[in-house]
């Protein structure tokens, strides 16, 4: 059995008087692809800010690394964000920089390598995403399948362990699409990364996903390997593989 990376316990939240997250349970395992599932509003998006600690913990536990994030002090969570990769449907490069430039931020801030050894980090990163030749353009000159490949250099410029994805996929075109999975199969494999990822795209889903967890109004309704999920018989599980299969 693979190890756990993350584990949360009973996480709830509750905005205003409308609870989003209830009772959430579950397992992340290392170096696994593990995806968020579950129908537009069901949370996933909520999920996945508490895990990077964009919300903080109302209620529950979050361990992640063996580590209780939800117990740190703010300095400490900053330090140890390091650990986690982000990229976010509104996570855009900035446009006033060069690729490069934005992939090098993370390192030039908590690192002390000098600008020879960031340079050439940056290009390692680049070419582990096929970006290469970008490294000199402006983010305004890639493409959209570019931007994503940018974006997820810049998550994975500190080597973190954990690389969170919320919908990469929004807007790409399914040939794009499949090379962004390719990408992430690849830093499964080569690099050893653990990714929890948000998609709807069933396509993605059954290339990648070794568990998925779906969620149902603020509550997991299951939690398994994609084999399991597949042949789980929960209606609405049944009904999402269906529907998308039916597309
Ligand atoms: N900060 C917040 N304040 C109020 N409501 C929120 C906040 N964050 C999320 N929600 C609500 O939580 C619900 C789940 O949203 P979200 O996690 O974005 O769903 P999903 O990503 O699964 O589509 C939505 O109804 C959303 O409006
Ligand atoms: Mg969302």
């Amino acid at each position: 059995m693979a190890k756990e990376i993350i584990r949360v316990d009973n996480l709830a939240a509750t905005f205003g008087t409308r609870r989003v997250l209830k009772d959430i349970s579950f397992s992340i395992y290392e170096n696994e692809i593990t995806v968020i599932l579950g129908t537009s509003g069901c949370g996933k998006t909520t999920l996945m800010k508490h895990l990077v600690g964009l919300y903080p913990v109302q209620q529950g536990e979050i361990s992640i690394l063996g580590k209780r994030t939800d117990l740190m002090q703010e300095d400490e969570f900053s330090r140890f964000q390091l650990n986690m990769g982000v990229l976010f449907q509104n996570g855009a490069l900035l446009n006033s920089l060069s690729v490069a430039d934005n992939i090098s931020i993370a390192l030039e801030q908590h690192t002390t390598l000098n600008k020879q050894m960031i340079k050439d980090l940056v290009k390692v990163k680049l070419g582990l995403v096929n970006l290469t030749h970008a490294y000199d353009l402006s983010p305004e000159q890639l493409s959209g399948g570019m931007l994503k490949r940018a974006a997820l250099a810049r998550a994975i410029s500190m080597d973190p362990p954990l690389l969170f994805c919320d919908e990469p996929s929004a807007g790409l075109d399914p040939v794009t699409l499949a090379g962004l999975d390719e990408l992430f199969i690849k830093l499964k494999q080569q690099i050893g990364i653990t990714i929890i990822l948000v998609t709807h795209e069933v396509s993605s889903i059954r290339r990648l996903a070794d568990r998925i967890i779906y969620l149902d109004r603020g509550k997991v309704l299951f939690e398994g390997p994609l084999e399991n999920a597949l042949n789980c018989g929960i209606p609405q599980i049944v009904e999402f593989f269906e529907k998308a299969a039916s597309n």
